[in-house]
């Protein structure tokens, strides 16, 4: 294959110029008031299938927001690599601590990223890293070097539980036929110490209620003789980790599945530095569950945390106010073998057995997913691992990641095919957060190794 890097150095300026284009689209899916930018997105991102080289690209319609599909064969004898990523973004808010507008991107450098980093919604998560995938076709295709057959499978949906998607599958087997997916939706270690993300956690999202009288009350004439559901919630809420941050819930490490001592040995050889964890985050210790460290903690232990939380007065000033009902959103992450749907319902019986008498609570499933663990010994595993030792120079380390992609093991279900997933974020690009960002350097690597994939995938699967 050849160099790509001329290639990269000639077209910087507008690989960079169109992901700012679609950067601005707001498709945010989370809020239907956004509805025709996610719709305008997918428009973009078909049109940039098609400039890329993709044969048939088209906009699938679901009850949703539509998934772009694309693809390129050039022979049904080659293998099939089958790349998923997401057009649509998380809410930009809390607006007010964004530096530059979410929607207006603007490059800057910053210590971590000396060649600039294109701050917006969605530059990391997802829009840069699945527009990674676009430039590496184009390269291909415009220097007559595709070794395989392509397909491109783009939802609107991912950020609120891929739903569509979930259905869209089942139905599509056939169209959707491969030997391999490849993803870059997750990150890697440092710039100069590539990985590839080898697990994902499940999760399951609920939201709570709890109700106590039928009308807020004054907290004077009332308080001390009514449960008052704020109290209460938090003191369940309090009681769902006990001392050691193990999480209360009958059952719910039943079916975890504990790592051998000499994985957690392989695992603690990852490049790790505590002390620069904390200075990132401004923060005097890290916390968590006893007998795991940070690195354990955050991606094959399964965890529960308030995401959310809420309840009577909290304008200016003071109300004197006994809350008629009070509510949080918890997420629970969850490692291989948890089956999701079981820890919801562990999650209802055990939270609603906690409420006192004099409130009622309720439970409301929002969505989830089981966890994913791809072996490293695969052909794509080798793939990739080549491809990056050519542009990292360097062997990535395999990572257990924390995040949640809870397609990815309905993929393996139906589809019968492994994940590789190559992301080339980092933990400080502020995925989710105000300020997110993507480095150039990482947006140009991406492109640069991507068709190294495709190469070695071919070889080896030969
Ligand atoms: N790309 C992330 C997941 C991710 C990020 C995994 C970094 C590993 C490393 C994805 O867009 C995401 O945010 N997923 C959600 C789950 C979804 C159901 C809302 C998550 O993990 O919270
Ligand atoms: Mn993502
Ligand atoms: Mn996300």
């Amino acid at each position: 294959m050849k160099d790509i890097k001329p290639y990269i150095n000639e077209h910087k300026e507008r690989f960079l110029n169109e992901l700012i284009d679609l950067l601005k689209i707001p498709s945010v899916s989370a809020d239907s008031a956004y509805n025709s930018d996610v719709l305008k997105t997918a428009e973009a991102v078909k049109i940039s299938l098609e400039t890329a080289g993709c044969d048939t690209v088209e906009i699938c319609e679901t009850e949703g927001n539509p998934i772009v599909y694309g693809e390129k064969i050039i022979d049904p004898k080659l293998p099939t690599v089958l790349v998923y990523g997401h057009y649509d973004v998380q809410p930009p808010d809390p607006i007010e601590l964004w530096d530059s507008s979410p929607f207006e991107p603007v490059i800057k450098s910053t210590e971590l990223h000396p060649d600039g980093a294109i701050f917006a919604r969605g530059a990391s998560d997802d829009k840069g890293q699945m527009y990674m995938h676009v430039k590496a076709l184009e390269f291909m295709t415009v220097t007559d070097q595709l070794p395989c057959n392509v397909k491109f499978m783009i939802e609107g949906e991912e950020e609120v539980g891929s739903e569509s998607l979930a259905t869209f599958v089942p139905e599509n087997k056939e169209k959707l036929a491969n030997d391999v997916i490849l993803i870059s939706d997750t990150g890697m270690i440092a710039q100069d110490v590539p990985s590839i993300t080898t697990g994902l956690r499940g999760l399951s999202y609920v939201e709570v209620e709890v109700t106590g009288p039928n009308r807020d009350l004054h907290s004077g004439l009332y308080g001390g003789a009514v449960a008052n559901p704020i109290n209460i919630l938090t003191q369940m809420i309090a009681s769902l980790h006990d001392e050691n941050n193990h999480i209360t819930i009958p059952g719910f490490y039943d079916k975890v599945e504990e790592l051998s001592k000499d994985e957690r040995v392989e695992m603690a050889k990852a490049p790790f530095s505590l002390e620069n964890y904390k200075e990132a985050l401004d923060i005097d210790a890290v916390y968590g569950e006893t007998g795991f460290t940070t690195n354990e903690r955050n991606s094959i232990r399964p965890t529960l945390d308030v995401n959310g939380i809420w309840g009577g007065y909290i304008g200016e000033g003071a109300k004197t106010v006994i809350a008629s009902k009070a509510y949080a959103k918890i997420s629970m992450r969850l490692v291989p073998h948890q089956d999701w749907e079981e820890i919801t319902e562990l999650f209802t019986t055990h939270f609603k057995s906690l409420a006192p008498k004099g409130v009622t609570v309720k439970v409301t499933p929002h969505h989830g997913g089981p966890g994913y663990v791809t072996p490293t010994d695969s052909i794509g595993y080798r793939a990739a691992s080549k491809a990056y030792q050519d542009t990292f120079g360097r062997m990535p380390i395999p990572q257990r990641g924390g995040g949640s992609i809870p397609i990815v093991s309905l993929f393996e279900k139906e589809l019968k095919s492994k994940t590789i997933l190559m992301g080339f974020g980092l933990d400080s690009d502020a995925i989710h957060s105000p300020n997110e960002h993507f480095g150039v350097f990482n947006y140009l690597k991406g492109i640069e190794t991507i068709p190294l994939f495709y190469k070695y995938f071919t070889e080896l699967s030969n």
